[in-house]
C-alpha cells in the first residue's frame, strides 16, 4: 500500500513571523497523522520552518530551484544551497513557473536531475489548460508533459519522485476536479510510467492531486483508488483548515 503525501503549498504568502505562528499552532493538530505531511513555503521562511519543524513530523520543501550547482544565475537559488540548509523537498514545474516564468518541460527535466544530485525530492507538477480540456487532448497534454519530465531518470529516482497531476482550470479557481476524473488521469499517468519504468515503479510512485483541495473534499479525493493525497494551495494557508485535509482520515 503507498503511503498518502499531503503537502501545502504556501506559494508567495507568508512572512517568517507569520511561518512561524503557523507551525506553532500547525504542530500539534498534526503530530498523529501517519500521512506525510510537506510545507513548501517561499525561500525567505525556509530556514525559520526548518527551526521550528525540527523534531516533528512535518517535512519542509521549497517552491522552486534552478538545475545549476553555482554561478552567474542572478537571483536563482540552487539544489545545491537548498539541501545545505536541511530542505528535503522541491517543487519543480508548477503551472505558476511554466506560465509565468517561462519553464518548460526541459528546463523542469534538468531541474528533476539537479534535485536528486542534491539528495532533494522532487515534487513534479504537470496537468492541462481548460482549452486543452475541452479540445479532449488532456490525457495527451499530461502524457507528453510526464514523458518529457521524466526522461533519462532511473527506476530509483522515479520511484522518488512525487508526481502532482493539478489540472490547470482547477488551481485557486474553487473548481475542483471530480474525484472520478483526476482519479482517472492519475491511472493514466500510472499506467504510463509502468510503460516506460516497468510496474514495480508505477505501483511506489506517489501521485498527488491538486487544484481546490479543501477539507470538505479531501476525503473523497484521497479515498480513491490512485490519489496519493494532494498538493494543497489556498486551504493550506489555514493550521486548522490544512490540518483537516492531512487528518483526512482521522
Ligand atoms: P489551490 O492551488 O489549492 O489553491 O487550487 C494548488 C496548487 O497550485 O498547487
Amino acid at each position: 500500500m503507498r503511503r498518502k503525501v499531503i503537502a501545502g503549498n504556501w506559494k508567495m504568502n507568508m512572512l517568517p513571523n507569520e511561518a512561524i505562528a503557523y507551525i506553532e499552532e500547525f504542530e500539534p493538530l498534526v503530530k498523529d497523522t501517519k500521512n506525510e505531511v510537506i510545507l513548501c513555503v517561499p525561500y525567505t521562511d525556509l530556514f525559520y520552518c526548518l527551526m521550528n519543524a525540527q523534531g516533528t513530523n512535518i517535512k519542509i520543501g521549497a517552491q522552486n530551484m534552478h538545475f545549476a550547482e553555482s554561478g552567474a544565475y542572478t537571483g536563482e537559488v540552487s539544489g545545491k544551497m537548498l539541501k545545505s540548509i536541511g530542505v528535503e523537498y522541491v517543487i519543480i514545474g508548477h503551472s505558476e513557473r511554466r506560465e509565468y516564468f517561462n519553464e518548460t518541460d526541459e528546463s523542469v527535466n534538468k531541474k528533476i536531475k539537479a534535485a536528486f544530485e542534491n539528495e532533494l525530492k522532487p515534487i513534479v507538477c504537470v496537468g492541462e489548460k481548460l482549452e486543452q480540456r475541452e479540445a479532449g487532448t488532456a490525457e495527451e497534454v499530461v502524457t507528453t508533459q510526464v514523458k518529457l519530465d521524466l526522461e533519462g531518470l532511473t527506476n530509483e529516482q522515479v520511484k522518488n519522485t512525487i508526481i502532482a497531476y493539478e489540472p490547470i482550470w482547477a488551481i485557486g479557481t474553487g473548481k475542483t476536479a471530480t474525484s472520478e476524473d483526476a482519479n482517472n488521469m492519475i491511472k493514466t499517468i500510472r499506467h504510463q510510467i509502468a510503460e516506460l519504468f516497468g510496474n514495480d515503479v508505477a505501483e511506489e510512485v506517489i501521485i498527488q492531486y491538486g487544484g481546490s483541495v479543501k477539507s470538505s473534499n479531501a476525503k473523497e479525493l484521497f479515498t480513491t483508488s490512485d490519489i496519493d493525497g494532494g498538493l494543497v494551495g489556498g486551504a493550506s494557508l489555514k493550521p486548522e483548515e490544512f490540518s483537516k485535509i492531512v487528518n483526512y482520515d482521522a
